[in-house]
């Protein structure tokens, strides 16, 4: 059997910027129009199609689902035209679904891609996440502390007072005992509504988006996703898997989990070389959205690699029909 080429990044991560970007132009029509579920599945088609002409043989490892309730880009769905290096993919066509409904910032359409087996296969169940952005040793902040405990030490790390740290956390009503440990501290919260791969994402650029820290509980495969990113940004994350049910648990069997109480760091998340790419959807700190003029549509897109720490920031202008 013919060896399956290998992974190159280099060339590839042009054309994963084409998906993101397609994706995100796809839900053109839908910003702002309180529809979510019209504009994930206009993301969705426009991701499939394009993954689909890649010279891959990918892999979904986070998508949209579980077959029985995805019928596009389900985990497992082989994508790519097959002839080219077995990749897995982790994908989601529209971080922030209500985000775009209601053209509220930094909604994103992602993805990333990596050797075959280089992804952790994590379930659709919540992940309590800490990530903070490069230039601090490892473990300066852990999940096993305190939510007051990680702003001291991270104050202590940068040198400055706890009133000069910014957290950014989900606002949720699961988040309430956090927020007010957090507030006793003088940290300043940044409370997000949906999104959090940009939550994360923005710890790695603090003087740009005044992040220094994420924590609190999201979607596990969103925890690979924003893995990823750091992974090309630099800065730390940590994630353990959190059950509400058996069901929940039997989801993490399937996809081959057995340690139920495992933090997972980064490169445990992603463990080879990695590529990503984020097109803005709506605008946000990092990215700018989608533009509209007559007969024209702009996107701009971040598109890293893990191997080398580059970061491309790609504006795409496109006469539309
Ligand atoms: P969608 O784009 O699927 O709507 O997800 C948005 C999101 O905010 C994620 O960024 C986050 O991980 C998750 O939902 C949080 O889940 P919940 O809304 O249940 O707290």
């Amino acid at each position: 059997m013919p060896k399956s080429p290998d992974f190159n990044d280099r060339s590839l991560s042009l054309d994963l910027a084409r998906v993101s970007e397609a994706a995100a132009i796809a839900c053109t029509p839908l910003i702002g129009r309180g529809d979510e579920k019209a504009a994930d599945q206009a993301a969705v088609d426009a991701m499939r199609t394009q993954l689909n002409r890649l010279d891959i043989a990918g892999v979904v490892v986070i998508g949209e689902g579980e077959r029985d309730e995805a019928p596009m880009l389900f985990i497992g769905e082989e994508v790519g035209t097959g002839n080219g290096p077995g990749v897995d993919i982790a994908l989601d066509p529209l971080e922030g679904t209500t985000l775009t409904a209601k053209d509220m910032p930094n909604a994103l359409a992602v993805i990333a891609m990596g050797p075959r087996g280089s992804m952790l296969h994590a379930p659709d169940v919540y992940m309590d996440k800490l990530a903070i952005g490069p230039g601090f040793r490892t473990g300066v902040v852990t999940l096993d502390m305190s939510p007051a405990e990680r702003v001291s030490a991270l104050a202590a790390a940068k040198g400055c007072s706890t009133n000069d740290i910014t957290v950014c956390v989900l606002e949720r009503p699961r988040h309430e005992d956090m927020i007010a440990e957090l507030r006793s501290t003088g940290a300043a919260i940044r409370l997000i509504t949906d999104g959090d791969v940009a939550g994360v994402m923005h710890t790695a650029e603090p003087s740009k988006t005044g992040i220094d820290m994420y924590m609190g509980s999201g979607g596990a495969p969103e925890g690979v996703l924003a893995a990823a990113a750091l992974k090309c940004m630099g800065g730390q994350i940590f994630g353990r898997l959190m059950f509400r049910n058996e069901d929940e648990k039997g989801r993490a069997k399937k996809a081959g989990i057995t340690n139920f109480d495992r933090v997972y760091t980064r490169d445990d998340m992603v463990t080879g070389d990695v590529i990503f790419a984020a097109t803005g959807v709506t605008d946000g700190s990092l990215v700018p959205g989608i533009k509209r003029e007559v007969g024209f549509v702009t996107a701009e897109t971040i598109l890293m690699r893990s191997k080398t720490g580059s970061v491309r920031r790609m504006i795409y202008r496109n006469p539309v029909g």
